[in-house]
Parts: C-alpha cells; structure tokens; sequence
C-alpha cells in the first residue's frame, strides 16, 4: 500500500519473478556453487597427476580449465544478470514483502553483497590466471588455492540466501523475538541447506559429464578416466542429496500442516506429494544409473542421452522450488505478511476502514457511483495483481468464467460471496483485504472487464497520483 504497484497485465509478475529467479537458481546451484569444488577437485587431481604422469596431468588440467571457462562465461554473464534482477523484479512485484525483508536482513544483505563482490573477484582470478598458474608448480598450489577460496565464498553466498527463503516461508521464533538471529536460524534453515548443497554439486556433476563427453575427442585416451571420475563425484552425492531432500521435505509439512487450514489444501498437498516423490524416484534411479555406468563402464555412456540426468537433476530441484513457492501461500511472509503485500495483523483496520483512504497511490478514498469502476481498478490492483491479471496468464476474468460458465454475464452478487470466503475454498489466496463497498466496486469492475476488456495498465505504464493521506 505504500508503494506503486508495478504490474504487467499479460505475463504477471509472478511468472516474471519466476522466470528470472529459476534461471538464476538453476545457473546458481549448478555452476557455481557445484561447479567451483568440482573444477577445483578436477585440477588439483591434475596436478598429482603430472607429478608421475605430466601428460595425463596435463589433459586433466586442461579439461577443468575449459570446464571453467564455460562456469566463468555463463556465470558473470546470464548467472550475474539474473541474481541482480531477482531483486530488482522481487521489489517491483512485491515492495513491501522486500521492504520488510530488508528491516529483518539488513546485516544480512550487507554481508550477501560483499561475499558476493568477493565471488566474482574469486572467479576473475580463479579463471584468468590459469594458464598462468602451469608456469611452476608453486603458481599451481596457489591457484588451487583460490578454487577453495571461490568453493566456499560460491557456497557462503547461497548459505546466506537461504536463511532468507527459508524465513519467508516459516518465520519460526522471530515472530515474538523480533531478531536477526532467531529470523535467520528459522526452522527450515538447516534442512534447506542440507538439501541444496549435495544437490548443487550434482546438478555439476551432471553438467559437467555432458561437458566432458562432448567436448573431449573420443581418441583422448584419458578421456574415460575424466568421465569416470565425475561419474564417481555424481554418485557419491546422490544419496547425500535424496537424504537431504527427504529432511527437508519432512520439515515441510509438520510446519506448515497448521496452516493448512481446510481438507483442500491438504489434498493440494497430496497432489504434489504424488508428483514429488515420482520426480524424486526416477531422478535417484537416472541419477544412479549414469553414476554407475560411469563408474565402472565410463565408454558405455551414451553420449548422446547425458542431457538426461541434466535435465532431471534441474526438474528435481525445479519441482521443490516450485513446492516451496507454492506452500507459502498465502504469506509472502509465513503468518506475518500476505502475498498482496499486506500485514496480517492491518487486516482488522482495512477490514472496517477500507483499503483506499490508506493508500496514497489510488486517486480517490471514498467511493461513489461516479468513480465506482476507477475504484475497483484500484481495489483489484491492490488485492488480486500480485498473483492475477485481468486477461492474461492466471486471468482472474477466466477463472470466473470457468467456475460459473460463459452463457451468462459474470454474476456481481456472486463474485461477491465467494470474495468473501475465498480464503476458505482456496487457502493459497489471502482473504479479501476491504471493507464492503470496495468489495462491491471490485466485483462491478471484475463484471466490466468481462464485458468490456481493457488492459491493467501499471504505474509503469500510466504514471502514479499520489494522494496526501490524514491521520
Ligand atoms: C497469493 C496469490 C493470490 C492472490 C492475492 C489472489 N489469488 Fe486468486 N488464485 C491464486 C491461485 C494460485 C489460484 C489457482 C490458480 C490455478 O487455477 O492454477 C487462484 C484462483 C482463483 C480463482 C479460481 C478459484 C477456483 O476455485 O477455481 C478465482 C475466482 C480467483 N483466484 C480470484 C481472485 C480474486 C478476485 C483475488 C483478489 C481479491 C485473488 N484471486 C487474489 C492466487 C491468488
């Protein structure tokens, strides 16, 4: 309410949120975060390689070098981009969810920039001065050396997103407590940490396999021992990373179940829960098949089919941020902020007083036969476009249609009574937030935009009034 509220009224804001933030996980967890040990371990293994064997140590090194340039090409490029447009997005989409984050994680986020400045100055180095680093066996060490350094500061940067994922879906303690501390260490903290690590290094495993098999001539005759090797990294995580996933997955629920307040929600749950674990079971049996057929038989690998466990490993950690996405509802914040931006604890205010008279960017406060629709524009801006548009994906003028029908008009008096149970039916959509003549605006503009449709056109777009607001 505090803010505009930016809005695109064909893709939504959630799907750009969502489109920006899964790139920039996937490239994340993959290929920096999995990358960076893995290349590290790859060049080190080189190096006592050529102690005995130069040119095997060679061929080694030189593998993880280019396995490092392409990490180093996507990573500062597509990876950067997207980590920084997540939160240019997430603040467009939802101000005050990111307003509030930032009271709790001020420290937090300090510390994210600057590890995060650090990474980047890591990969710099780690990859420019690699070919430098062949000259003598002490430039070597040392590079080695700044590859730990990029593995752990790669690592400290997601440990520190995580705390932040993992408070915005459960808050824990913090709720009474109030402190960073007791925000950050939330009960899905560890568990989702545990998870994401031994993932993270999979997913690089998986990628990097393919990487290999491609890239490495087939006459190479150290090509098998490569292939073997990360055959061996991938199937030494996998049960680290089905446990992880199984801990977090079990956290879940026993935290969220009290939200869930009706039978719905829970059979929702069950839907997923039948998806999830069939994604599960056929990524640790994919996984499980390349890592062994690697292992032992590296020159049976069907080149051509290793975007399989590429592609599984990504759906595999695809579906639980999907899960985790879905699950929050209807917090942006677990049990302190609704996914509208608004705080619970307002509701009672809004409820008797009305959102309008307390937000300075909707032109009018008192409603009228006269500024009705304008009202309800507002009215929907502010309790339905962070997750619906008017015609667009997650259309809210469709969904209507599809619960009443299209051979009449959409029914005002209707709408109306499942506005106010909503919460009820669907425990992913926060209550109605107003009062009841908003209420009656917003369902006489859902009727217009059936009849006539007429694009949402967000601040972006139309510019802002800002009205003075009396206490
Ligand atoms: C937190 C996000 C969120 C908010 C805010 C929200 N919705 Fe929804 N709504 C959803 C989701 C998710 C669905 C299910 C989408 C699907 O069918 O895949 C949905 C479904 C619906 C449906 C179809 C329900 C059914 O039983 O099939 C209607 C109608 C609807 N929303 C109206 C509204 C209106 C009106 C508002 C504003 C007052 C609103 N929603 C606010 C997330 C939200």
């Amino acid at each position: 309410m505090d803010f505009p509220l930016f809005h695109l009224d064909f893709m939504g804001n959630r799907m750009l949120v969502a489109v920006i933030a899964i790139l920039h996980v996937l490239i994340n967890h993959a290929l920096a975060v999995g990358f960076a040990p893995l290349v590290t371990l790859l060049e080190f293994r080189g190096y006592l390689k050529s102690k005995t064997k130069p040119e095997e140590g060679k061929v080694w090194d030189e593998t993880a070098r280019k396995l490092m340039f392409f990490a180093f090409v996507i990573t500062t490029t597509v990876g950067a981009l997207t980590g920084v447009g997540i939160w240019f997005a997430a603040s467009l989409a939802n101000p005050a969810s990111l307003g509030s984050l930032i009271r709790v994680f001020y420290f937090a986020w300090f510390t994210e920039w600057i590890v995060f400045v650090l990474e980047v100055i890591f990969i710099m180095v780690y990859f420019l001065t690699w070919k430098k680093s062949n000259e003598s066996p002490k430039n070597k060490r040392r590079h080695i050396l700044f590859g730990v350094w990029l593995s752990i500061f790669s690592w400290l940067t997601m440990a520190i997103i995580v705390g932040i994922l993992g408070f915005m879906m459960d808050p824990g303690s913090w709720v009474e407590k109030n402190s960073l501390v007791t925000g950050f260490l939330n009960p899905l903290y560890l568990p989702q940490l545990v998870f994401r690590t031994p993932v993270a290094m999979m997913m690089a495993g998986t990628v990097a396999l393919m990487f290999v098999a491609y890239v490495m001539k087939k006459q190479n005759q150290w090509k098998t021992g490569i292939l073997k090797y990360i055959s061996f990294w991938i199937l030494l995580w996998m049960p680290v990373a089905a446990s992880g996933a199984f801990l977090y997955y079990w956290h879940i629920p026993r935290a969220m179940i009290g939200n869930l307040p009706v039978a719905l929600g829970t059979q929702q749950f069950q839907d997923w829960y039948g998806s999830l674990i069939t994604v599960m079971i056929v990524v640790i049996a994919i996984g499980f098949t390349v890592g062994i057929l690697g292992t032992f038989s590296p020159r049976r690998l069907p080149k051509h089919l290793l975007i399989i466990p590429v592609i599984a490993s990504f759906l595999f950690l695809g579906t639980f941020e999907r899960i985790r996405e879905f699950i929050r509802k209807p917090y942006v914040i677990g049990n302190y902020m609704y996914a509208n931006g608004i705080l619970v604890e307002e509701y009672p205010l809004y409820k008797e007083t009305g959102l309008l008279p307390h937000t300075p960017y909707a032109s009018m406060s008192t409603i009228t036969e006269s500024n009705k629709l304008a009202a309800g524009e507002a009215v929907f801006t502010l309790a339905c476009t962070r997750c619906h548009t008017t015609h667009g994906i997650s259309s809210v003028v469709r969904k209507f249609e599809r619960m009443y029908g299209t051979e009449n008009p959409l029914n005002e008096e209707a709408m109306k009574v499942y506005m106010q149970n909503m919460h009820n039916v669907r425990h992913y959509m926060p209550p109605f937030p107003g009062n009841d003549t908003e209420l009656n605006a917003l369902a006489a503009y859902l009727a217009e935009q059936q009849k006539r449709p007429k694009t949402l056109e967000g601040p972006q777009i139309k510019g802002v009034d800002v009205k003075e607001i009396k206490y």
